[in-house]
């Protein structure tokens, strides 16, 4: 058994986008949490977006109803989608901002401008126990605002860092998240990051060793198309335990 120092979580995603390319009734996104469970990971996240293009509600009861890890549920503050999330009662919800023509989540919500919009919907999600989790860009002025709101994990966007182009621009993003971190863990915070994160470019990021939890989705399951979920899992829990 690997000494765990950083935690997986798997999105599965990608298996309903499969799904939905051709309005079939497979892949089964349940069966990919389970077997993204049996490959090592920590918890399942699947995110239940406004226009259902991959993930449906059936989808997310399924998967939670299989698994024994924690299941992570991503969502915007969409009225709707926190009453659905207050019936669910996932282990944990992630707030993330969402634009319905995005191909995927573009950046971090920003808590500066959506204060109390965001502070009601984590409100709302705290007094059922469900534990929140805000996904926001590396900057100090949301880590403050997400001290204010009294939430206790943060995910931080690593999308401009995996975006970035060149070595210089890579080695900027790295220290912006390196500095996010340590202030974030200074202030209390699990700490947890993803977003664009591959086989590749996760080596950096699992130097920074205050972060306590990764979510990946894209990558893991483009490597399982050639490999099987439960391959893709294990090779990346091994990348970031090394
Ligand atoms: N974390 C958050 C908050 C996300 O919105 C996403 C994308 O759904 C991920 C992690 C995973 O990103 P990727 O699919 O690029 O690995």
């Amino acid at each position: 058994m690997i000494r765990k120092e950083m935690k997986l979580g798997v999105n599965v995603d990608h298996v309903a986008t499969l799904r939905e390319a051709r309005k079939t009734d497979y892949p089964d996104p349940a069966l990919g949490a389970l077997l993204a469970e049996y490959g090592g990971c920590d918890s399942v996240v699947a995110h239940l977006r406004e226009d259902r293009r991959h993930i449906k509600e059936e989808d997310i009861i399924l998967i939670k109803g299989a698994i024994k890890i924690p299941f992570n549920l991503e969502m915007s503050i969409n009225k709707d989608i926190v009453s659905f999330a207050v019936n669910l009662k996932p282990q944990k919800a992630t707030l993330v901002p969402e634009k319905r023509k995005e191909l995927t989540t573009e950046g971090g919500v920003d808590l500066v401008t959506h204060y109390t919009r965001v502070k009601k919907a984590v409100e709302r999600l705290k007094k059922e126990g469900i534990e929140v989790s805000l996904f926001i860009d590396p900057v100090k002025s949301q880590i403050v605002k997400a001290k204010n709101m009294g939430v206790e994990v943060v995910e931080f966007n690593t999308g401009r860092y995996s975006e970035s182009k060149t070595k210089t621009e890579r080695d900027k993003e790295i220290e912006k998240l390196k500095q996010a971190v340590c202030y974030a863990k200074e202030q209390g915070f699990f700490v947890a990051a993803g977003h664009g994160l591959e086989y590749e470019n996760v080596k950096d990021i699992v130097k920074i060793k205050e972060i306590e939890e990764l979510n990946i989705g894209h990558s893991i399951i483009s490597q399982a198309v050639f490999v099987g979920i439960v391959q893709a899992v294990e090779e990346m829990v091994e990348l970031i335990n090394k």
